[in-house]
Order: C-alpha cells, then sequence, then structure tokens
C-alpha cells in the first residue's frame, strides 16, 4: 500500500534497514527523509545518522554507510552515502514511471487521507458589523479558507466560525444613527452600501452632538438590557452586514457561509456562566476591582504576573470573556477535537493566555490541539502597515476591484481569447493573484503588498500557475482525444524525469501544507510543478513526439500537470481557467 507521500514511503524502507542493521526500531519520521533542490544530483536526501549516531554508538558516516547498505533497492536506485553522514537517495526510474501510471487513475493524485479523521472548530474571517473589510481582514480570510480546505479534503470535519464583532459600545451610536436614517419605519428595505460610510457618519455626530452622544449612551445600555425594539433594530444591521459580507465571501471564491457566523453577541448570555465556572473552579482573583485569571508562566515587561481580565471593575465584560465562552463553546457543545485561530501574530500572547486558561479551566483537555494560526502583517511597499495614499485603512473591495481591473489589462492582450470568456477569466486572474500572494508565503511573517509582483506572469504568482496550466490544457485539446487512464509513461528526457518526480511529490506537498497548516509549502511544490513544466515542454515536443508510445506518455504527464495545478490551486481557493 501506498502512503502517497513518499518521504514516508522512503522512510518506511530506511525504518526497516535501521531495524536489519542495528535491530533497532524508528518511525518514518525518524528517517529523517527530506526532498531535495531540483538542481541536486539526488532526489531525496536521509538525515537519519546523525541522531542515530549517539543511539547506536557509532561515528555517522558508518550509521549511514550501514543504512546504505542495507537498504532494500526495489525502488531507489543504490543509496550513496555523502558528507558527514548523508544518504543519498534516487528512486528507480521504472518505479516513478510504474507510480506515474497509477496516479492517473487516482482520483486524489496520490493525496493520502487523514490517518485519523477529526472534527475541527476553525476560526477565521471575524469582521466587525457595521464596519468595511479591509485588506487586514484578507489574510484571516483566504489563509483560514485554504486551510479549511485542505483539512477537508484530508478527511477531517470542520466546522467554520466566523467570530463576527457584532457586540459592544460602538453599537449605541451606529443604532442611533441608523434611527436618525429612519430604519424604524416599518417595511423599509434595509441594505448596506457602504458600511464605512454608516460608521464614520456615525462616529462624527457622537464628536460633533452632545446630545447625540447621550442618546447613543442609552442605546447601548438598552441594547444591553435586552430591549426589543433595540434588539430589532440591531438584529437588522447584522443581518445587512452579513449579506454585505457574503456578497464579498462570494466574489472571493470563500466558503464562508452565514450559517457559519457565530458573532461575540451569541456568547453574551453566557459570560455570567463562565464567570461562575472559574469561580468555583478558584481560578478568579480579584485584582484592582476588577476579576483576573493570572494562568502560570505569564509575565508583563516587568516581570509581575499578567492577568487575563475576565469582567472589568465595572462590571462589564471584554474580549477575553467574550474568547473564553467561545472556547468553551466550541469544546463543550461543538465537541471540536481541533480549535484553529487564524488570527494575526499580534494577538500571540493573548491566545496563548486564553487557551491555557482554557486548560486550567478543563475545557481544554490532553485529547484536544488548540493552535493559534498565527499570520504577519499585510504591508506596504514602504514596509508601514498597508494605507491609502491618504493614510486609510485600504478598503478590502477596493483591493478586490483593482485585481480584477489590472488583471482585464493582462487578458486584454491576449489575442487567442474570445470577448465573452475575457471577464471571467479577468476575475479568476485577479482574485487568484490576490489570494496566491497571501499565501505563498511563510504565514507567519508580514507580507508586503506589491501589485507588480502579485501579477507578475513568471515567477511564484497564480497567473504563472493558471497560465502553464492553460497552456497545457490547449495541448491538450489540440492533441485531439484524451489519453487512456493507465498509458504507460516514459522518462527518458532529463526534463521528463524532473516533471515525473515533481508529479510523484504532490501528494506529499498536500500532506505537509495540511500537517503543518501552511499553504505556502503546496505553493513552493505547485510552482515547482509548472516550472518542472515549462522546462519539460521547451525541451520535448509533446504532439508531434517521435512514436506515437512518447507521444501518449507525454500527453499523459501534461494530463497528470494540469490535474495537479487544479486540484492543488482548488485546495487553495484559486480558479484554474481553462484558457487563459
Ligand atoms: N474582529 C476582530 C477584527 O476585525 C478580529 C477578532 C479575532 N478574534 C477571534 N476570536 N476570532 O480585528
Amino acid at each position: 500500500m501506498l502512503k502517497g507521500d513518499l518521504t514516508l514511503e522512503l522512510g518506511d524502507r530506511v525504518a526497516a534497514a535501521v531495524e536489519a542493521a542495528f535491530g533497532l526500531r524508528i518511525t518514518a519520521e525518524e528517517a529523517v527523509i527530506r526532498a531535495a533542490a531540483p538542481d541536486r544530483p539526488a532526489d531525496y536526501q536521509c538525515n537519519a545518522a546523525f541522531a542515530l549516531a549517539k543511539r547506536v554508538g557509532a561515528a555517522p558516516l558508518a550509521v549511514a554507510g550501514e543504512i546504505a547498505s542495507h537498504l532494500e533497492a526495489d525502488l531507489v536506485e543504490p543509496p550513496v552515502v555523502a558528507g558527514a553522514g548523508f544518504v543519498n537517495l534516487t528512486l528507480r526510474r521504472s518505479w516513478l514511471e510504474g507510480l506515474l501510471v497509477r496516479l492517473q487513475t487516482d482520483a486524489r493524485l496520490g493525496v493520502p487521507p487523514s490517518a485519523r479523521a477529526r472534527r475541527v472548530v476553525i476560526d477565521y474571517g471575524a469582521p466587525n458589523i457595521a464596519k468595511e473589510l479591509h485588506a487586514g481582514h484578507l489574510r484571516s480570510t483566504v489563509i483560514g479558507d485554504a486551510i479549511a480546505r485542505l483539512l477537508r479534503f484530508s478527511g477531517d470535519e470542520v466546522i467554520a466560525q466566523n467570530h463576527l464583532g457584532d457586540w459592544g459600545t460602538p453599537f449605541g451610536m451606529l443604532l442611533e444613527h441608523l434611527v436618525d436614517l429612519g430604519w424604524t419605519q416599518t417595511g423599509a428595505e434595509h441594505s448596506i452600501r457602504d458600511l464605512d460610510a454608516l460608521y464614520k457618519a456615525a462616529r462624527a455626530k457622537f464628536n460633533e452632538s452632545p446630545v447625540f452622544a447621550e442618546r447613543s449612551r442609552r442605546r447601548v445600555v438598552l441594547l444591553q438590557g435586552g430591549d426589543a425594539g433595540t434588539l430589532e433594530l440591531w438584529s437588522e444591521l447584522v443581518a445587512a452586514s452579513i449579506q454585505y459580507f457574503q456578497h464579498i465571501y462570494d466574489v472571493l471564491g470563500v466558503l464562508l457561509r452565514p450559517e457559519d457566523a457565530r458573532g461575540e453577541s451569541f456568547y453574551n448570555p453566557f459570560l455570567g456562566d463562565v464567570v461562575e465556572e472559574l469561580q468555583a473552579k478558584g481560578l478568579l482573583v480579584e485584582s484592582e476591582g476588577a476579576l483576573c485569571v493570572f494562568p502560570p508562566g505569564f509575565k508583563g515587561r516587568d516581570g509581575s504576573p499578567q492577568p487575563l481580565i475576565v469582567r472589568k471593575s465595572d462590571g462589564g465584560f471584554n474580549y477575553e470573556a467574550t474568547d473564553l465562552a467561545a472556547l468553551r463553546f466550541r469544546t463543550q457543545e461543538l465537541h471540536g477535537e481541533e480549535l484553529l485561530y487564524v488570527i494575526q501574530a499580534a494577538q500571540h500572547m493573548r491566545l496563548q493566555m486564553l487557551f491555557a486558561t482554557g486548560r486550567l479551566a478543563g475545557w481544554v483537555t490532553d485529547a484536544i490541539d488548540v493552535q493559534h494560526v498565527s499570520f504577519g502583517a499585510l504591508l506596504g511597499e514602504d514596509g508601514k502597515i498597508l494605507k491609502t495614499r491618504e493614510g486609510e485603512s485600504v478598503k478590502l473591495v477596493d483591493l478586490i476591484d483593482e485585481g480584477i481591473a489590472r488583471a482585464r489589462r493582462i487578458v486584454e492582450e491576449r489575442s487567442q481569447l474570445e470577448d465573452g470568456e475575457r471577464e471571467e477569466i479577468a476575475r479568476a486572474v485577479g482574485i487568484g493573484a490576490l489570494k496566491y500572494a497571501d499565501l505563498a508565503g511563510d504565514r507567519q511573517k508580514d507580507h508586503v503588498f506589491a501589485w507588480d509582483r502579485l501579477l507578475a506572469m513568471d515567477g511564484n504568482t497564480a497567473v504563472y500557475l493558471q497560465y502553464a496550466n492553460a497552456r497545457i490544457r490547449s495541448v491538450i485539446r489540440r492533441g485531439g482525444e484524451e489519453v487512456a487512464p493507465g498509458t504507460r509513461i516514459v522518462l527518458g528526457d532529463p526534463s521528463e524525469r524532473a516533471l515525473g518526480l515533481r508529479l510523484a511529490q504532490f501528494g506529499g506537498a498536500v500532506r505537509s501544507a495540511t500537517e503543518h497548516l501552511e499553504p505556502h509549502r503546496l505553493c513552493t511544490h505547485l510552482y515547482e510543478t509548472a516550472t518542472a513544466f515549462t522546462a519539460f515542454y521547451e525541451r520535448c515536443s509533446v504532439l508531434s513526439a517521435e512514436t506515437d508510445e512518447l507521444r501518449q506518455s507525454r500527453l499523459a504527464l501534461c494530463g497528470l500537470t494540469s490535474r495537479a495545478l487544479i486540484l492543488g490551486l482548488s485546495l487553495l481557493g484559486i480558479e484554474a481557467p481553462e484558457r487563459l
């Protein structure tokens, strides 16, 4: 049975060799198999000898030699020991060819299903009601969505939670402003075109008019006190915002649905219970009138224990209380076995305190994984947080519009396209560029936003991958009929072998992106695949290959490459148009 991931497959062989040589049992992971860069002499390197040297009391070089001589050579060429104790592994051509034949009939293209399917609750998106989505929300939304797709594909049950900011003091002024706009009139149609304008107008009135400010404060009290009319108006505002967000999610091709929205307000009725439960478990300490948890190990700058404030001195609750209630809900009610929080890196410390508190309270047990899926900031080319020329935060809708407009210019230059398909392709290219740029780099790092780089026709961009795929689709169309599944593969040319190797590594790349929750691992692999295809296509003629067998083999390689690109992009939430 194939594991799908060649590093694990080879790891098993190395483990068997280690057992034969030293009578030691190690796992496939402990065999430390790494795919080598394309310019290296071997396909893989095994780095196990270094850790094993200590355990068996021999030099790494000697251990590597033993591994090499005990390795079953059915799938690799006789291994070569290199450096201080590396074992270089090169797949047998015949084995690689056989694998590619099998992949042709594998709908998952060698991606192994998850060994233990879990119920994963993933918190992403999280915009604030009645505020425009800004560029910063793009990262959580796009990264969260790609991770949700990867996990679903591996077989996990994924519950998305859009933790909307739909509660708190700003709603006083917003609701009063809506009253002024006549939203209380029965039968009126309410929609929000410009959330920002709404928010800004309310904020301006609040600052200018003491009367309005006072009304707003009273409105907050009414809202929190559960006044029916106020709640009705508030829920209209929430519904209109959710509708607006959904429109953007649809344009972006993000899987979030209105039913995934579970805003801060949802947890409001449970905040008192949370305090009581923490109180009963002896976790709350009163500090300057506030109720706090002091999870051990968290210290402020001055070295004093850092509090997680659950209830403020005025009796009000803050985000921490809401997040605690959400943590409790996700473990106790949703029965999440894995909880993921796709939130910016700046919140790392407070999330760690939140998780630690959840453990103290017994909500998060050892059987539950809780993880902050952290991401860096979105920066402008000046290295500062992305802002408009006027110094305001960049609206996500404006980014989307500009991305599509720029893509339209690229698409217009492509004479082979028909007018009717241009707009759809421009959308796929523009949105793809935005999303891919957010995914292609290590998510922990800040992402510097530059349009030209995003839409470069060559480089690690969505459009490069989309273009590679469209080229392949065109070759396949011109080739006439599709090749039969199970077509024999011949990897005679080095560029054919290099492409074949990348295709064989697809499963491992998807697995590693899924396991580490790092979509960029898949991006890198897709980029390497497209590059390998370009090199292959330059050297090998497909449709006018010397023999029919070669033509079929190369068409089959084209077919596998296209499938890898389409499936890979779809796992990132990006479309792959048939033509470009
Ligand atoms: N609504 C916040 C914002 O727009 C993000 C909240 C993230 N927190 C969470 N528990 N999901 O900045």
